[in-house]
């Protein structure tokens, strides 16, 4: 087993507590580790894992040792982490664990080139930090390995060009988790530079259509009440991005009694905003108005300093896209008196030089997991199960994906909604055999 880099070994007992909670509300996840547990199908891997360290992926951890991989965990992000959690994946589990919640960059980058040499078959990304890493190792393009990113850098200068060429030539596959990743590796495959097989676990609709919508829509709300314990109710919501994410944040908003307002960029995502009932404004007009900020477009700097500018006194702003870069806080560091760090737990105030203060939440990273705890287990356990079985279709199926992105089966996202639906005590219809003839041919009708 590879070493662990954790904060606090002694919080395994409340660690064991948390992630065993989550799994009573991970059913279909639980389903496959006991399939997992008899039919061994991941035997003899070596599994590099960079998501977000929390109760939820450890039981994926849980599911992926049950089919007889050797996983090592680093954090996708350095706020995510719960420490507990990490402390009984190692104590309880037998995982290797390299993360710190609120690790530096890097500290960040140290376990990423952990997560390297471990040498693994099969890679998991929130993000793609792994696979950019070892594409810029095996292409040789070392000089684009940024400064925070030196920890990487240093573990690549030890191995010769001919080592790191070939040096990840024994992955077989990599699964992707968010969005913005699966853009990132759309980008990778387009350049030519992809290396093998990723499969776009984000795009199967048992991962978007509920974990984005409901877990980002419901625990983005969860991270700002819990910063801020304000109250939603008759507040001027700034949602920027409409799409799975944002709708999600927007349906959350409006729920608890707030006025939402979406900023979009996409004339149709504009449009099905408006017609769901949401005002839609350009940012340089809600800025003016609005009295909470959430971006979650994927994109950057959303909110820039002409923005953070024009904002009331109080305004509050946070982001719950992937990267921290959809708030221009350089800008608004630019237009401050004087900041002051944690007024509240997460919560940072900014008095501006124009008189006004502004509040910013988890420093502009993903909100819902520097102030709350991310997806709720329930919604977890779909994209769970789909990133389990879709690392055990991709060790099935070694060296006959090429090197591409692909989408996930159709038959593992309906395995994954049939057994949720069951878990959840519903039945559905089945076609019966003349509506089957009825949607495969044309004769019939007119
Ligand atoms: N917080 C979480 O836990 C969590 C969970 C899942 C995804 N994400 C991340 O959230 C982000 C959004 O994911 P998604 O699945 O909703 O993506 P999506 O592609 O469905 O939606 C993004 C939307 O943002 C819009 N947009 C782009 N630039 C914009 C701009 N300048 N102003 C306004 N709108 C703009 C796009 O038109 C699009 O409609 C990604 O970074 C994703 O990785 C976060």
């Amino acid at each position: 087993m590879a070493t662990s880099d954790i904060a606090k070994p002694d919080l395994a007992p409340q660690g064991k507590k948390r992630l065993l909670w989550a799994d009573q509300d991970m059913p279909v996840l639980a389903r496959i580790r006991d399939r997992f547990a008899r039919e061994k199908p991941l035997k003899g891997l070596r599994m590099s894992a960079c998501l977000h360290v929390t109760a939820e992926t450890a039981n994926l951890v849980r599911t992926l040792q049950a089919g007889g991989a050797d996983v090592m965990l680093i954090a996708s992000n350095p706020l995510s982490t719960q420490d507990d959690v990490a402390a009984s994946l190692v104590k309880d589990y037998a995982a290797s664990v390299n993360a710190i919640h609120g690790e530096d960059g890097i500290t960040y980058y140290k376990h990423v080139a952990a997560a390297l040499e471990f040498n693994p078959h099969v890679t998991m990304d929130d993000g793609a930090d792994l696979v950019s890493a070892m594409l810029f190792i095996a292409h040789d393009r070392l000089d684009q390995l940024g400064k925070s990113q030196q920890p990487v850098l240093d573990w690549a200068k030890k191995l010769t060009a001919d080592q790191r060429k070939t040096r990840f030539d024994s992955v077989l596959g990599s699964m992707e988790e968010t969005t913005t990743g699966v853009i990132r590796l759309r980008a990778m495959e387009k350049d030519g530079v992809l290396k093998f097989p990723v499969i776009a676990v984000n795009d199967a609709a048992t991962k978007h259509m509920f974990d984005n919508r409901y877990g980002t829509g419901q625990s983005t709300i969860d991270g700002i009440i819990r910063a801020t314990n304000s109250l939603i109710a008759g507040r001027k919501l700034v949602v920027s991005g409409y799409g799975w994410c944002g709708k999600g944040v927007s349906l959350r908003a409006r729920g608890l009694g707030a006025n939402v307002i979406v900023t979009e960029v996409d004339p149709i995502k504009a449009l099905e905003a408006a017609m769901d009932g949401f005002g839609v404004l350009p940012m340089a007009d809600a800025a003016k108005i609005g009295d909470v900020f959430i971006t979650v477009t994927g994109n950057k700097h959303i909110i820039r300093a002409e923005h953070f500018e024009a904002m009331k006194d109080g305004a509050m702003v946070c982001n719950s896209g992937h990267f921290d870069v959809e708030l221009d806080l350089e800008a608004l560091d630019k237009l401050t008196r004087q900041k002051t760090a944690d007024v509240r737990r997460e919560v940072d105030e900014y008095q501006l030089r124009n008189g006004k203060r502004l509040y910013v939440i988890g420093s502009g990273r993903l909100v819902n997991l520097a102030a709350a705890e991310g997806h709720p287990p329930s919604v977890m356990d779909m994209s769970f199960a789909t990133q389990a079985l879709a690392t055990e279709y991709c060790v099935k199926n070694k060296g006959k994906l090429k090197a591409a992105v692909h989408k996930v089966p159709i038959e593992i996202e309906k395995y994954v909604a049939r057994e949720k639906l069951a878990s959840m005590g519903i039945a559905i219809d089945t076609l019966t055999k003349e509506q089957e003839a009825y949607l495969t041919g044309w004769e019939h009708g007119t």
